[in-house]
């Protein structure tokens, strides 16, 4: 399988939305990766669903929606109602996370988990075989542009291999600090989706760096 891409909408011109997402659609990007945060479970506060409604508007590509936010599972019909078809809700958020990811489905999207820096992979032992997707945090969550944490390589390598015994056939996503070199090296380890926010917008040529990460 090819990688799979997502640029992050963070990093994006946001006096301008619309113009970044025609970029997106134009390019070989497969997702456009959205982050909402709360103020409470990351120290930053991005946008919410006013402006995901214009994002979606906009959109010809799924969109794959993060929430860095405490108690993800009240959100679930608003983030349905705006089209998202991925819903991101982090491990260290939710008490009872077997529930959430099946509200996930059972509300029609894609259920995905995600985990921090310091929160080690087998930890998601006993959910894999439940969820589409697994994103790593390759920074700790809240900004855009951070130095990435190199342990996320072998993170993703273990992760892989623990999919592999369990039979799963969840997808890993890694999301933070992702450009050309460390894409190269997330992908040689495991990964099948990456998001890149800073690398992508803050490019000359965003659409080539684009396809750069999607030929990886
Ligand atoms: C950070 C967000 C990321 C962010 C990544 O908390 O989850 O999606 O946009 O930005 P870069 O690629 O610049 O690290
Ligand atoms: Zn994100």
């Amino acid at each position: 399988m090819k990688t799979l891409v997502a640029p992050s909408m963070l990093s994006a011109d946001f006096g301008n939305l619309a113009k970044d997402i025609e970029m997106i659609n134009r390019s070989e990007a497969d997702w456009i990766h959205v982050d909402i945060m709360d103020g409470v479970f990351v120290p930053n506060i991005s946008f919410g669903f006013p402006v995901l409604k214009h994002v979606k508007r906009w959109a010809r590509k799924p969109l794959d929606v993060h929430l860095m936010i405490v108690n993800p599972e009240k959100f679930i019909p608003e983030v349905k109602t705006i089209g998202a078809d991925i819903m991101n809700v982090h491990y260290e958020a939710c008490t009872h996370l077997h529930r959430v990811v099946q509200q996930i489905r059972e509300a029609g999207m894609k259920p995905a988990v995600t985990i921090n820096p310091a929160t080690p992979v087998c930890l998601l032992k006993d959910i894999l075989p439940e969820v589409y997707m697994v994103l790593v945090m390759s920074v700790n969550p809240g900004f855009g542009g951070q130095k990435f944490i190199e342990h996320s390589v072998e993170k993703v390598r273990e992760l892989r291999e623990f999919i592999r015994l369990t039979n799963s056939d969840a997808l890993i996503e890694v999301d933070g600090g992702v450009n050309l070199d460390t894409g190269r090296r997330l992908v040689d380890a495991g990964a099948d989706v990456l998001v890149a926010g800073n690398a992508v917008f803050s490019a000359s040529e965003p659409e080539a760096v684009i396809r750069g990460l999607k030929s990886l």
